[in-house]
C-alpha cells in the first residue's frame, strides 16, 4: 500500500518537499489524541522480549530513529507513535543556520538509497532547547540529542560551539552524541582524528557534567564509514580512555565506487553523503570491528542500511545493543519500525538466546574476532 503511494505521490515530488509533507502529517496525527492512540496501537505494539536497557535507560525495544529526520525536535511524539523506541534529534548546531542551497537531497530509487548534502540546516541550540523544555511528552520515549559544529565557526574553535550546544541541550538529553562524521560541513570529519577528538570530547564531557548535576548524561560519538580500519580502532581506544558511553556506527559515506550502484550516473555523482542499502556492508563491518575491540565496555549503536528485521538482527549479533534507521523509512513507510520489531521478536524466539542482551555480539564472539 505504502509502496504504491510512494511511487504515485512521493516519488514525483521533490524529496525535501516530500519530507516536509510527511513530517507535517506525522505531527498532525500525533496531535489528535484518539488518532495517535489508534496509530500507536497498530504501529508500535510492545514486545516484552525486546525490552532493552542501555546507557542506563529503559526502552521498549532496541530500534530508534537515526539523526537527521527530526533535526529540530519537532516530532518526537510522532516518531514514537510510529514505533521508534528512541528518537535521536539533530544534528543541532550552536547557532541556527540554513544549511546548503537547495537542491540538496536526492533519491536513488533503484539502489534504495539517498544522497544528501543538507549541511546541518537547523534552528540552532537555543531554539531547540526551548522546544524540548516546553515539550509535554505524550509517549514515553528516549530522546538522544546529536550535536555538530556551526558552519561559520572555524575548525580551531569547534569545541566552544559544541560546548555551547551541550550547555543548552544536555538538560533535555537522555543521551548526547558528538557528531564529527557528516560529510557536508567542511572540515568536520577532520575532528575524528584523535588529536582533535580528545580535547573536543573532554570539553563536551566537562560541559555536560557542569550543566547537569543530578545525573550523568551518557555521551557517545558518531563516526563515518569512510574511516580507515586503524582510525576506527583509534576512536574505539580513545572512547575507552575517556570513559565515553558508546559509539554510533555509522554516518553516511562519501564513497561511490564498489557499491554496485545502479542509479543514473548524474545522480550517483551528486556531492554529499550516501545512505541506505549500499551502506549496509561497510556499516556492519565497522560495527564488527568496534565490537571486537571494545566488547561490552561500550554501547554500540548500529546504523546504515538497515532495511528489515534480518538486517537489524545481524547488527545485534555483530555487537549493536541499539540500532537505528533513516533511509529505509522513506522507502518502507510507516510500518517500517513495526516490521522490524515483529521480525526481531520472531528471530529472538527462534534463536538459542534467552534475551536480546545475550544475542548482542554473539556472532563476533563466535568468530573469535
Ligand atoms: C537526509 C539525511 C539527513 C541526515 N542528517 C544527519 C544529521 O543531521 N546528523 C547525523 O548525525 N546524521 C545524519 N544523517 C545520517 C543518518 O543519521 C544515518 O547515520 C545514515 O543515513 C545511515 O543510516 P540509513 O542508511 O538508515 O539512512 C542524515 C541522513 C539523511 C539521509
Amino acid at each position: 500500500m505504502y509502496r504504491l503511494f510512494f511511487h504515485l505521490i512521493f516519488k514525483r515530488m521533490d524529496p525535501e518537499q516530500a519530507h516536509h509533507l510527511a513530517f507535517r502529517w506525522i505531527r498532525l496525527a500525533a496531535s489528535v489524541p484518539v488518532l495517535r492512540t489508534f496509530v500507536a496501537a497498530f504501529l508500535a505494539p510492545r514486545h516484552k522480549a525486546l525490552r532493552t536497557e542501555a546507557l542506563g535507560l529503559r526502552m521498549h525495544g532496541p530500534f530508534g530513529l537515526a539523526a537527521g529526520f527530526d533535526k529540530n525536535a519537532a516530532a518526537v511524539d510522532g516518531m514514537a507513535m510510529l514505533g521508534f523506541d528512541h528518537v535521536e534529534i539533530g544534528t543541532v548546531t550552536g547557532r541556527a543556520q540554513p544549511g546548503n542551497p537547495k537542491k540538496r537531497l536526492f533519491r536513488l530509487v533503484p539502489d534504495r538509497a539517498l544522497i544528501n548534502r543538507m549541511g546541518f540546516n537547523n534552528e540552532g541550540s537555543e531554539a531547540v532547547a526551548a522546544r524540548l523544555a516546553a515539550r509535554r511528552a505524550v509517549f514515553r520515549t528516549v530522546v538522544g540529542v546529536n550535536i555538530g559544529k556551526t558552519k561559520v565557526v572555524p575548525e580551531a574553535e569547534a569545541a566552544s560551539d559544541y560546548v555551547l550546544s551541550t550547555e543548552r541541550l544536555a538538560p533535555y538529553a537522555d543521551y548526547l552524541v558528538v557528531n564529527v562524521s557528516s560529510p557536508n560541513t567542511p572540515g568536520l570529519r577532520n575532528l575524528q582524528a584523535t588529536e582533535s577528538l580528545r580535547p573536543l570530547l573532554t570539553a563536551v564531557r566537562e560541559a555536560a557534567d557542569r550543566t547537569v548535576t543530578d545525573r550523568r548524561v551518557p555521551l557517545l560519538v558518531k563516526i563515518a564509514p569512510d574511516l580507515a580500519d586503524e582510525d576506527v580502532d583509534a576512536v574505539a581506544d580513545l572512547a575507552l580512555e575517556l570513559g565515553l558511553d558508546g559509539i554510533i556506527a555509522t554516518n553516511t559515506t562519501v564513497a561511490r565506487e564498489g557499491l554496485g550502484l545502479r542509479s543514473a550516473p548524474e545522480l550517483v555523482k551528486e556531492t554529499g553523503g550516501l545512505s541506505g542499502a549500499p551502506l549496509k556492508a561497510r556499516s556492519l563491518e565497522v560495527l564488527r570491528r568496534l565490537y571486537a575491540r571494545v566488547g561490552d565496555r561500550l554501547v554500540l549503536i548500529g546504523v546504515g542500511g538497515i532495511e528489515n528485521a534480518e538486517d537489524a538482527w545481524q547488527r545485534i549479533l555483530a555487537g549493536a545493543t541499539l540500532i537505528q534507521g533513516y533511509s529505509a523509512f522513506i522507502y518502507e513507510g510507516p510500518c517500517y519500525a513495526r516490521a522490524i520489531h515483529r521480525g526481531l521478536a520472531e528471530r529472538l524466539a527462534a534463536s538459542p538466546y534467552a534475551t536480546l542482551a545475550e544475542a548482542v555480539g554473539a556472532d563476533t564472539r563466535k568468530a573469535g574476532l
